[in-house]
């Protein structure tokens, strides 16, 4: 019997289809229960999403074993709901993993709350076909914050959001993914997708969003 995939797996895709936008990379392709991208990025050569970790972990142990074993500095990146039990496994097959996990979140764009920036700030949102960006500068026009919002279809995949440190805690990023996915919604998105930082998973969880999985990555190791 076929088997369907889950949920989780479907919004992997459509999470990963924007960030690749976003960053200007190739379609990825999908083989044996996980996406590949040439991201020639320093330490991800080859970056491997795995799709259903949680319900097969065979695909796991393999795409870890290959990373492993890859003569370039490849990368995995797993979304799980067993963050734990997902770096035992990707240690256990010699990889070297991030400092840090990060959240795989959605919203619903159209109960997305509204929020403005200071008065003293501005806030201006380009299109360059699917990819919003947004970014505010302070009242010297020096810049403050920016981000990317890449919509396709009823999906859109919020990218490199960011405040300036001296802007940080001041209203900027809400106002920011405020703008994106109000734009977002009037282009036809509902659905809001990201892989959140610890500092951004605070942001995203104060405008509503939720956390789906965590997500654990991890690298080759460079030989001696
Ligand atoms: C995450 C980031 C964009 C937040 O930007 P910001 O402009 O400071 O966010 P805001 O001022 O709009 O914060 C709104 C609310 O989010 C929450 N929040 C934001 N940053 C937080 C943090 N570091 N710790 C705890 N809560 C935080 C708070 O509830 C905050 O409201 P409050 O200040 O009244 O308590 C910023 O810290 C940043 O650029 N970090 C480095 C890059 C990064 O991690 N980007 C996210 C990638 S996913």
């Amino acid at each position: 019997m076929e088997r369907t995939s889950p949920p989780l797996a479907e919004l992997v895709r459509r999470w990963q289809h924007g960030w690749g936008v976003a960053c200007g990379l190739d379609p990825a392709d999908e083989a044996d229960g996980a996406l590949h991208v040439l991201s020639g990025q320093p330490g991800r050569h080859l970056e491997s999403i795995v799709l259903d970790a949680d319900g097969d972990p065979g695909s796991l142990r393999l795409h870890a074993a290959q990373v492993a074993g890859s003569p370039h500095s490849d990368w995995l990146t797993v979304p799980t709901t067993a963050p734990a039990a997902v770096e035992d496994v990707l240690s256990s097959e010699g990889l070297r993993l991030a400092p840090a996990r990060e959240h795989f979140m959605r919203t619903d764009l159209a109960a997305h709350p509204r929020r403005d920036a200071a008065p003293e700030y501005a806030v201006e949102l380009d299109r360059e076909g699917p990819v919003l960006a947004a970014r505010i500068t302070d009242e010297r026009g020096d810049p403050a914050a920016h981000g990317v919002m890449v919509v396709h279809g009823d999906v859109a995949v919020a990218h490199n959001i960011a405040t300036y440190r001296a802007h940080r805690r001041r209203g900027l990023g809400g106002a920011l993914m405020s703008a994106l996915a109000r734009e977002a919604v009037h282009l036809g998105a509902g659905t809001g997708l990201l892989t959140a930082s610890r500092q951004g998973r605070h942001l995203y969880t104060a405008l509503g969003w939720t956390r789906l999985a965590g997500v654990v990555g991890a690298g080759t190791r460079t030989r001696r």
